[in-house]
């Protein structure tokens, strides 16, 4: 797929991307991650503005187009800026928020949270109003939050980007535990999401 804002700012990308992989991405500023991600969780073209050509697929399923809360379930995006993403006043309900607005059961909004609050080490902090946290513990909460949709894949833009070493070791020790357990099928779904630590670098 291609992408423009107004100028171009992803030509022929050609990505596939199968069951259990970790691709890492990388490259200098400007040359197009934030926008593959925005890509890659359906956010083109649907909230994001300009000429898409190609499409990005989730197996058979077009994601480009599909209405964000729906994209959101197959793809879960965690944005470069963790403050720009954290909306509610605690940590719990940041992570309750997404499901909430899919009008679940309240059993599966609470086993959701607890899983993602356990997988994340958010849990202690569950009360914790988001302005208190560190950079880490926010990072944390967004990929809790994102988790909480039950995504089939996560997509993380530049999450250490801005942290001090510990809050990226933090972050590093959840997306470790998550590469190597996965998530837990949803109780409304029969649908799981592993994966293994074959990983992959790419360039862009
Ligand atoms: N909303 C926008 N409107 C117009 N142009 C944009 C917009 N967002 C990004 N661009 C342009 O698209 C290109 C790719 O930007 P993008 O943010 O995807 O790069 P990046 O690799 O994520 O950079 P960084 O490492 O600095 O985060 C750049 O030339 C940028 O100026
Ligand atoms: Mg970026």
């Amino acid at each position: 797929m291609s992408f423009a804002y107004l100028g171009a700012a992803l030509r022929h990308v050609d990505l596939g991307v199968p069951a259990g992989e970790v691709v890492l991405i990388t490259g200098a500023s400007g040359c197009g991650k934030s926008t593959l991600a925005l890509a890659l969780a359906g956010l083109i073209p649907s909230r994001i503005h300009g000429e898409l050509r190609g499409r990005v697929c989730f197996g058979e399923r077009v994601l480009s187009g599909l209405p964000p809360h729906e994209a959101s379930q197959l793809v879960g995006l965690v944005f470069q800026n963790p403050n720009l993403q954290l909306i509610n006043q605690t940590v719990q309900s940041e992570v309750a928020f997404g499901p909430e607005n899919l009008a679940l059961p309240q059993p599966e909004i609470a086993a959701r949270v607890d899983w993602c609050l356990e997988v994340t080490g958010m849990a202690a902090l569950r009360h914790a109003a988001t302005v208190t946290l560190s950079g880490g513990q926010k990072q944390r909460t967004a990929i809790a939050a994102t988790l909480a949709m039950r995504p089939r894949v996560l997509v993380l833009d530049e999450p250490l980007s801005d942290l001090d070493p510990v809050g990226a070791q933090e972050v590093l020790g959840t997306l470790r535990r998550l590469a190597s357990e996965g998530v837990p099928p949803s109780s409304s779904s029969s649908t799981g999401w592993t994966m293994s630590c074959r990983g992959r670098i790419g360039s862009c």
